[in-house]
């Protein structure tokens, strides 16, 4: 039996806006999917996963592998599924690792990316390819669609909280509404998508002189260019505003929305590990994580 995982992620600035070939920055998380495989007689996948979307995809990776034996797959996830942390892409980025192993392909970093993209394709019809990004390279990542990744590297890693509104959400869905969106307000959405990209600079600037409450407040104001385009549910506006008033320094969706989850940013670990209590307390998921380092 061969294991392989793969990263949750989070968005710290860019969903739907890397859509349109912006740039976006994300961050691998310590949770992920935990994949199992072995060979088998046939293709079989165990438990909650074995879905027509998961079989397609299994497909998908063994076909862009040449692989022609059949295997059985086993899941274990540390994070909540359709709730923006990546979860089928992490899916993804262990199945493919997990197979190469199984069947002694040697297999670089940039393909598993794109091997595991074939899968997210099935699951999420027009993805950027920034939940694979994550769960395939971990650590923080300048992100544009088609032209791969750099690095980030800021000498320090960033402490947020991130809390799951209760509420899944279908990426596939969240995508094409924002699309909607688009096409209905041309001349709106540029602005928007502008003001993005002045964001993000900013974002990234702040990022690399380390000044928190700088990348705090962006975070805020890309929360409210997500509720713009029409991706924030009430669950969202809650517990942006919850974190906030508790002292974070920026609260945000991150991932598609229409629930699924928000991160928080604050100062220390400390600061984390109260702030995830208190959204507990209200009756949100939370947990406390590092990112960036
Ligand atoms: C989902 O985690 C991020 C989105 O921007 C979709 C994508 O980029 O594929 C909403």
């Amino acid at each position: 039996m061969i294991k392989e995982r793969g990263s949750g992620k989070v968005i710290l600035f860019g969903e739907h806006f890397v859509v349109y070939g912006v740039p976006g920055i994300a961050a691998g998380i310590d949770r992920g999917v935990e994949v199992s495989v072995k060979e088998s007689s046939e293709d079989k996948i165990v438990g909650e996963w074995n879905t027509e979307g998961t079989r397609k995809a299994v497909d998908a990776i063994k076909k862009k592998m040449g692989i022609e034996g059949h295997i059985e797959i086993g899941v274990k996830e540390e994070i909540p599924t359709k709730a923006g942390l990546g979860a089928s892409a992490a899916f993804s980025v262990g199945l493919t690792k997990a197979v190469a192993k199984l069947f002694n392909k040697k297999i670089e970093e940039e393909e598993v990316f794109s091997t595991s993209l074939e899968a997210e394709k099935i699951y999420h019809g027009n993805p950027s390819g920034i939940d694979n990004a994550a769960a395939t390279y971990g650590g923080l990542i300048k992100f544009i669609k088609g032209k791969g990744i750099e690095r980030l590297d800021i000498g320090k890693e960033l402490n947020i909280v991130v809390s799951f509104t209760g509420k899944k959400g279908s990426t596939k869905e969240l995508v094409e509404g924002v699309k909607k969106v688009k096409e209905r307000n041309e001349g709106v959405f540029e602005k928007l998508l502008s003001s993005y990209v002045e964001l993000y600079k900013e974002g990234e600037n702040a990022l690399k002189q380390g000044n928190i409450e700088k990348i705090g407040e962006l975070m805020n104001i890309n929360h409210g260019l997500l509720s713009a385009i029409g991706v924030s549910t009430k669950e969202n506006e809650e517990v942006a505003h919850i974190a906030r008033e508790e002292g974070a320094l920026g609260s945000k969706i991150t991932g598609a929305g229409g629930g699924g989850c928000n991160i928080a940013l604050v100062r220390d670990e400390s600061e984390a590990g109260e702030l995830a209590h208190k959204l507990e307390r209200r009756g949100f998921r939370s947990f406390p994580a590092r990112i960036g380092g």
